[in-house]
């Protein structure tokens, strides 16, 4: 049976923008006293409220009293929720001016979250991700990828690819899990980076594949972890394989990104040390950039180049990066409506950043706007005006999280 939701004061369909370039909110849809219809998992129409009434009249009614606005269902396409353990000790002592070699001295860094991750078994680790994936829902985030990367070696890895499989079943929203065992060079493998990766490939690849553990390979291309060099023959492996890439790339060097746009992967993310000619390379290819301002903000580093970004004509996503080291807050509206104010991004950029966009970096074109056809994945803030809703700075959170066209959070009374 069709259900229809409103009345709505401003549904923002996004309809009509381009994946790629800058935007003016002038250009953004607005529908006014509007409702959505709904059928299945799918939106119908959206329209006028009074119309779709009449229209439809024998629907099931899902009637709002109030102002609300609504948005699509947010996509983070960054995350790294599948850890164990905390790494608050790196996050004070960081603060207190220690350098990256006295933390990791002192036993913090990426190598300490390896070691609580490896120490939970698989029914934990998909415990946590779905409390993870909970919270960014309730928070409005209906669709939030997932990597592995706190395994790094074939058995530990496939343990959380299994458990952020199981964690899908403990949360409404939709986790699409990538692979990252090429995030580090484990501190306890006796070869080669190269060999390592070899074994990842020759070892780890088939079985993802048959037990469709994930669609997707990342890599942390940087100096303290794998030369361009180093992971082209992997990430082409992987490729020939039918894998869809992604790569964290120019973070603290720059490198990365080229290897993104030369194997044509779906994203490259970070990006804080990107210049002229990454920017423009990036700007000129179909691999979405993904800004993560949580890591500069938990980092206390400069924010991705996204004005630069945008204004060459890239395709600009935001992503929360959530993870225990470089960004623990995992606040996707707080950190897009922070990251706005720095690089002077519109509203229409930071919404098409954490929707449509963000869910191209994840190749999915099902989500991410309002519009007919769409899954029906929306959230009302209680508000008749959306500018209020990066005005608070993700102080505003949904009122009404909607996916597949159910009510799967509701705060209004
Ligand atoms: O995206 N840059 C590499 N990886 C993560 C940090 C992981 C960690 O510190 O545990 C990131 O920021
Ligand atoms: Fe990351």
């Amino acid at each position: 049976m069709k259900k229809l939701i409103g009345p709505i004061r401003q549904v923002l369909t996004l309809d009509q923008l381009p994946l790629k370039g800058a935007l003016r909110d002038e250009q953004l849809e607005i529908v006014s006293q509007a409702g959505i219809l709904v059928e299945g998992a799918h939106i119908v129409k959206v329209g006028s409220w009074a119309e779709l009434k009449q229209e439809f009249p024998e629907v099931e009614i899902h009637e709002l009293d109030g102002d609300y606005v609504a948005l699509p269902g947010m996509v983070d396409c960054h995350t790294h929720l599948c850890f164990g353990g905390s790494r608050a000790r790196d996050f004070a002592m960081r603060n207190a001016g220690k350098t990256y070699l006295e933390i990791a001295q002192a036993g913090g860094g990426i190598w300490d979250t390896v070691t609580q991750t490896r120490s939970l078994d698989q029914e934990t680790l998909a415990d946590i991700t779905a409390k993870h994936a909970n919270r960014l829902l309730s928070e409005g985030v209906t669709s939030i990828e997932v990597k592995s990367g706190y395994g790094l070696s074939v058995a530990e890895e496939l343990k959380l690819l299994r458990g952020i499989q199981q964690a899908a079943s403990g949360t409404a929203a939709d986790l699409i899990s990538t692979c990252l065992a090429a995030h580090l060079c484990p501190k306890d493998w006796k070869g080669s980076p190269a060999q390592y990766l070899n074994e990842i490939a020759s070892q780890l690849f088939p079985v993802l594949k048959a037990e469709n553990l994930c669609t997707r390979i990342d890599a942390f291309v940087e100096k303290s972890a794998f030369s361009p060099e180093e992971i082209t023959p992997y990430l082409e492996k992987a490729s020939q394989l039918g894998f869809d890439l992604t790569i964290h790339a120019d973070q603290f060097s720059c490198g990365g990104s080229q290897v993104a746009v030369a194997l044509g992967a779906r994203s490259a993310d970070h990006l804080e040390a990107s210049g002229e000619t990454e920017i423009q390379a990036l700007a000129q290819s179909s691999t979405v950039a993904v800004a993560l301002p949580g890591a500069s903000i938990g980092l206390g580093m400069a924010f991705t180049p996204a004005r630069k970004l945008l204004d060459q004509d890239a395709s600009l996503a935001i992503a929360s990066d959530w993870n225990p080291g470089s960004a623990p807050m995992g606040d996707l509206l707080t950190q897009a409506a922070i990251l706005a104010t720095f690089e002077k991004l519109s509203t229409a950029e930071v919404l098409a950043g954490i929707t449509f966009r963000a869910a191209a970096a994840l190749g999915l074109t099902d989500r991410g706007k309002l519009t007919t056809g769409q899954l029906a994945d929306f959230i009302l803030f209680p508000t008749a005006d959306y500018r209020e809703i990066l005005y608070q700075q993700g102080k505003m959170k949904p009122v009404e999280v909607w996916k597949k066209g159910e009510n799967v959070l509701s705060t209004r009374y």
